[in-house]
C-alpha cells in the first residue's frame, strides 16, 4: 500500500519517518512535504486546503491511504473529499473536526457527553465576556471561539487584557482557571455502523508551549515533548478513554457525525481530577514526535484501520522501553515573528545515529544550503533508556545543529 501524508510540518515528518519504516506502507508520498521529508518520501505540491486537488493527487498517484496531518485542511473537509474519491483517509469529517474548529462546539459535546472541563459561557457581548470573567474570578480564561493556531487564548490575571482580548474577537469562551500540570492523551479512533467507535490511545505525552526556561514568555506551537510521563498512574491513559475519550466519541456519533482520525485530549491535572482544556482533531505537534519514536507495533495498520473502519481488527499500538524527548529549535524573534534564509549547519551529522534523529518543520533549501523557513524550524528527538538518558541525547543533538539566532528551552526539570 502506498500513503499520502498531507502537511509540511514536524508532525508530518514523524509520520513520514514513522510510515517509510513500515513495511506495511510500500511507497510514501508527502505533499507539500519539507525538505527532511525528502530522505524519505517523494515530495508533490499540492494546495492542503483544496480537498479536490488532495484527491486528484491520490487518485493520480494511486494511493491506499491519505493521511490529513493539520487541522486548518481538516476542519475544512479535506478528508471528505478524499473518501468521495473512494480512497481511505485518516483524518475526521469536517463536521467531526468542529471538536478542534469551535470552542463552543466542543463544549457542549463535553456537556452532553458528561466530560469534565472547564465551566465555560460562550459570550458575545461585552456585557457578558463582564459577567463571565466577574463569575470565574482571576486568573482569566478567555478564548476565541475559532481556530487561531494556539493564539486565540488568554491567559491573565489583568481584567483590562481579558476584556480586550475579548472585544478583538466576535464571539469568545470565558472560562475557569484549571491548575495543574497539563497532559495530552491522542485516541486513535474508528467508527463503523454495527461496532461504534474504537478507540485505542497513545500513551501519554507532555508538551511545554511557553518559549522560554521555566515556563515564561508566550504560548508557541510546542517547544518540546516527551513520553511516557512516570509520574501518572501506569492506567492513566485508558482512564482517559474511558471518562473523557469514549463518551464524546459516542456523543458525536450519536449527533450523527462519528469521530475518526485521532482525537486529542488537551488535559489539566486538577487537585479536583482530570479536567479537558482542549480538544484537537489530529495528532499533536511536537508530542508526536517522541510518540511515534516509541511507537513498537507498526503505524500504517493503525492509521488504515482508523480510515477503513477496521481499526477493532487491528491490535492496540504496543511501545518500546524507556523513554523519548523531542527538544524544538525555533527561529530567531519566534513567536512573534520568525526569521527566514539563516542557514543551518549540522543536521547530516545526526542522520546516521539511531538514537537521536531531525525532524524538520520549518526549513528550505535555497542555494543548495539548508535554510530556516519558519518559527519551529526542526526538532531533535531522542530515544533513551529512561527520560534522563533521553534527554541528555536530545540536547547532545541539539548542540550539534546551529544557525543564527536559534532558540530552544535548556530547562531539564526532574521527572517534568
Ligand atoms: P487551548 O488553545 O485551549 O489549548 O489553550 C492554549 C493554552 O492556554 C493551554 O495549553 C493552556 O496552557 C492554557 N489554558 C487554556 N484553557 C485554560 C484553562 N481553563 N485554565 C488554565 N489554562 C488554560
Ligand atoms: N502540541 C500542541 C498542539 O499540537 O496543538
Amino acid at each position: 500500500m502506498d500513503v499520502l501524508v498531507i502537511g509540511t510540518g514536524g508532525r508530518e515528518h514523524a509520520l513520514v519517518r514513522a510510515l517509510a519504516a513500515d513495511r506495511g506502507a510500500d511507497t510514501v508520498y508527502a505533499a507539500p512535504g519539507n525538505p527532511g521529508m525528502a530522505a524519505q518520501a517523494t515530495l508533490h505540491d499540492v494546495d492542503v486546503m483544496d480537498g479536490d486537488a488532495v484527491a486528484a493527487l491520490a487518485v493520480e498517484l494511486g494511493v491506499g491511504l491519505v493521511v490529513v496531518g493539520p487541522e486548518a485542511p481538516l476542519v475544512a473537509g479535506v478528508a471528505d473529499a478524499v473518501r468521495r474519491v473512494g480512497i481511505p483517509c485518516f483524518g475526521p469529517t469536517g463536521e467531526a473536526a468542529r471538536l478542534e474548529g469551535s470552542k463552543a462546539f466542543a463544549k457542549d459535546v463535553m456537556t452532553a457527553a458528561g466530560v469534565p472541563t472547564a465551566r465555560a459561557q460562550v459570550c458575545t457581548t461585552a456585557a457578558e465576556v463582564v459577567a463571565a470573567l466577574d463569575t470565574y474570578g482571576p486568573p482569566y480564561v478567555v478564548k476565541d471561539d475559532g481556530l487561531a493556531a494556539g493564539k486565540g487564548v488568554v491567559v491573565t490575571d489583568d481584567r483590562h487584557l481579558a476584556i480586550d482580548h475579548a472585544l478583538a474577537c466576535d464571539r469568545v469562551v470565558v472560562e475557569e482557571f484549571l491548575d495543574g500540570p497539563e497532559i495530552s492523551v491522542f485516541g486513535v479512533c474508528g467508527w463503523n455502523e454495527a461496532d461504534g467507535t474504537t478507540v485505542y490511545p497513545l500513551l501519554p505525552a507532555q508538551d511545554f508551549k511557553r518559549i522560554h526556561d521555566g515556563d515564561r514568555g508566550p504560548n508557541t506551537g510546542g517547544m518540546r515533548a516527551y513520553t511516557p510521563l512516570t509520574w501518572v498512574p501506569d492506567d492513566f491513559a485508558d482512564e482517559v478513554r474511558r471518562t473523557v475519550l469514549q463518551p464524546t466519541v459516542d456523543e458525536m456519533a450519536r449527533r450523527g457525525t462519528p469521530f475518526s482520525g485521532v482525537l486529542y485530549a488537551g488535559l489539566a491535572v486538577t487537585s479536583r481530577g482530570v479536567r479537558v482544556i482542549e480538544f484537537n482533531a489530529r495528532f499533536g505537534d511536537p508530542e508526536t514526535q517522541p510518540l511515534l519514536a516509541l511507537l513498537d507495533s507498526p503505524l500504517s495498520p493503525l492509521l488504515l484501520g482508523a480510515a477503513t473502519g477496521t481499526l477493532a481488527d487491528v491490535s492496540p499500538p504496543t511501545w518500546k522501553s524507556g523513554a523519548a524527548v523531542t527538544v524544538v529549535m525555533a527561529s530567531k524573534g519566534y513567536p512573534e515573528t520568525s526569521s527566514k534564509g539563516d542557514v543551518i549547519v549540522g543536521t547530516e551529522t545526526l542522520t546516521r545515529d539511531l538514537a537521536v534523529h531531525v525532524i524538520h518543520a520549518g526549513t528550505a533549501l535555497a542555494d543548495g544550503h539548508l535554510v530556516t523557513a519558519g518559527g519551529r524550524v526542526l526538532a531533535v528527538t531522542a530515544v533513551g533508556a529512561d527520560v534522563a538518558d533521553a534527554r541528555a541525547k536530545a540536547y547532545e543533538g541539539v548542540g550539534m545543529i546551529s544557525f543564527p539566532g536559534a532558540q530552544w528551552r535548556r530547562d531539564i526539570a526532574a521527572g517534568r
